[in-house]
Order: structure tokens, then C-alpha cells, then sequence
């Protein structure tokens, strides 16, 4: 970390232009530009977190790796395990998500050339609602990930007696977490890759892949923005857009087989993607 110090520096000097540049001007846009493509090349060099480096964005809002993990983790332990507390404010919007998903999936599994129907994994699970309602009826057996041990307790009772199907419940943080390699079919993440740092959503996207069987696919399912990557101070999320995210998938040597937008969410919402992945 004898790096540390000259990287603080430049940080405070830059914030010091960033204080005294007129807002208007054409050389604080021209500022902001260097400024980004700076700390990218910077943060490679010395870093060497080429990731980190592609997105500097992200790293700038998150602010400190440990912090925005450890205010992720308060906020879930503070949730109810409900369907209420899996859906925010939206809950009365379940059903139209689970529908949509349903069809998504549909145009990947069950067929020649497609992903089979023996195994699921589902990552940040909360307490199974998309196991439930969409990998239990599809898939002999699923398992589920999540970091909040009550949500994965109450899955127990949630998924009822088709619970039973459940092979394993793993009690990890994503980022900790590697699929058992060729296991999967599908590995469905929802609302749970903003969770995760650009590194470490990249990282874990490639052991995904290393996790599924032949024709297997990931399905990525998530709140997309508009510009750039916004931090959700509440849940201590971030919002990429969808070119970051296809970025990162790029990065991984996979492609994206289709991507969809959420139809029936109100305007209000921020715009929620499916993509498929494989
Ligand atoms: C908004 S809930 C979504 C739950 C579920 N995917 C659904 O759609 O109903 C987000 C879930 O991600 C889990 N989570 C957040 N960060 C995580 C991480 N780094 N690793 C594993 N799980 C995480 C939370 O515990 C929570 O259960």
C-alpha cells in the first residue's frame, strides 16, 4: 500500500480544481474528462485492478469497498423476511415480475440447443421468492445463495413442501462465492449485481461461468440506469447503465443471447433489464 498516500493526494488536489473551476465552463467538462480517464490509468498502473481502472465511476460513488458491503449488510439485517421486504415499496408488483421472468426463461430452457431443466442456482435470494415462483416450477432441483442468514431460514418455511427440492442453502456473500463448477443450467441473479463492485461482479460472473453445464445460461435481472453508475445510499446499491453492465459481461468472454426490458412497472421505477448470458 506505498501507494496510498501519493493516491490521496492527487484525489484531494483533484477536488481542489473540481472546487475552483467554474461550473459552466468548458474546461470543467474538459476537467472531468482527464480527471476520469486519470484515475483510470492511475488505478491500473498501480492498482492493478484493471476493472476498477475501466470504472472509475463506480469505484468514485462507492467510496471505499468495506463500507459500501458493510451498509449493504445492516440494511438486510434490519428487513423483514417477506415478500414485502424482497420487493422495497413494489411488492404489489411481484406478480408482474415473476410473470415476465417466466416467459424470459422460457426462451433458453427445455429444448434442443437449450439449457436443461435439471438445475438452478439462484444468488441473492432473500427468502426464495424467484425460486418459488420461477426455478422450482422448471427445475427438478435448485439451491440458493444469500448473504442474510434469517432470509434464508425463512426460505425454509417460504418455499413450503417444495422446499424439499432444495438441494442446499448457502449462507455466503457473493463475492465469497463460487458455483460448483458445471453444475447449473441456469444461475438467476436478481436485483443483486448493483450489490457488487465492478471487480467483483465481474469475478463472480466468471466463475457463473465456469459453473454452468453445456447450454447453460445466467440470467441477470436488475434496476438499469440511465447515465453512468448512481449509488443508492439506502440499500447501499449501485445503478449502472446498461452499457457498463454489457461492458463488464463483455469483459468476461461471454455473450448476451437477449436482452429485455421489464414491461408494467410504473413509469416512477427505475427501468429493470433481463439479460441472458451464456
Ligand atoms: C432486493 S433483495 C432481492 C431478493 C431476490 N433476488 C428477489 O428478487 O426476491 C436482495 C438480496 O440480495 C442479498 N444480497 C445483497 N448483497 C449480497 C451479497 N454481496 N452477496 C449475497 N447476497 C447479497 C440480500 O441479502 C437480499 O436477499
Amino acid at each position: 500500500m506505498e501507494y496510498l498516500g501519493a493516491h490521496l493526494a492527487f484525489k484531494s488536489r483533484w477536488h481542489k480544481t473540481d472546487e475552483e473551476l467554474c461550473r459552466h465552463s468548458m474546461s470543467l467538462v474538459l476537467h472531468k474528462a482527464i480527471r476520469t480517464d486519470f484515475f483510470a490509468s492511475y488505478l491500473y498502473l498501480l492498482e492493478r485492478l484493471p476493472l476498477v481502472k475501466l470504472y472509475a465511476l463506480t469505484s468514485e460513488v462507492i467510496e471505499g469497498e468495506m463500507q459500501f458491503y458493510a451498509r449493504a449488510r445492516n440494511f438486510y439485517s434490519d428487513l423483514p423476511a417477506t415478500e414485502d421486504g424482497m420487493m422495497g415499496d413494489f411488492s404489489d408488483l411481484s406478480n408482474t415480475d415473476i410473470e415476465c421472468s417466466k416467459e424470459f426463461l422460457r426462451k433458453f430452457v427445455g429444448g434442443p440447443g437449450k439449457a436443461g431443466t435439471q438445475f438452478a442456482l439462484d444468488c441473492g435470494a432473500g427468502i426464495g421468492r424467484v425460486s418459488k415462483h420461477v426455478l422450482l416450477p422448471i427445475f427438478d432441483n435448485i439451491e440458493l445463495v444469500d448473504m442474510t442468514e434469517s432470509f434464508l431460514e425463512e426460505a425454509q418455511n417460504y418455499l413450503e413442501e417444495e422446499g424439499e427440492r432444495v438441494e442446499t442453502l448457502y449462507w455466503y456473500c457473493l463475492q465469497d462465492f463460487t458455483p460448483a463448477p458445471r453444475k447449473y443450467d441456469v444461475i438467476w441473479m436478481q436485483w443483486v449485481s448493483g450489490h457488487l463492485t465492478d471487480k467483483d461482479l465481474f469475478e463472480f460472473l466468471l466463475r457463473c461461468k465456469h459453473g454452468l453445464k453445456e447450454n447453460g445460461v445466467i440470467i441477470l435481472k436488475d434496476n438499469v440506469g440511465k447515465q453512468g453508475c448512481v449509488l443508492d445510499p439506502m440499500d447501499s446499491s449501485v445503478i449502472r447503465n446498461i452499457d457498463i453492465l454489457r461492458n463488464i459481461i463483455d469483459r468476461t468472454g461471454m455473450s448476451i443471447l437477449a436482452e429485455e426490458k421489464q414491461p408494467g412497472f410504473p413509469e416512477l421505477c427505475v427501468p429493470i433489464w433481463m439479460m441472458a448470458i451464456q
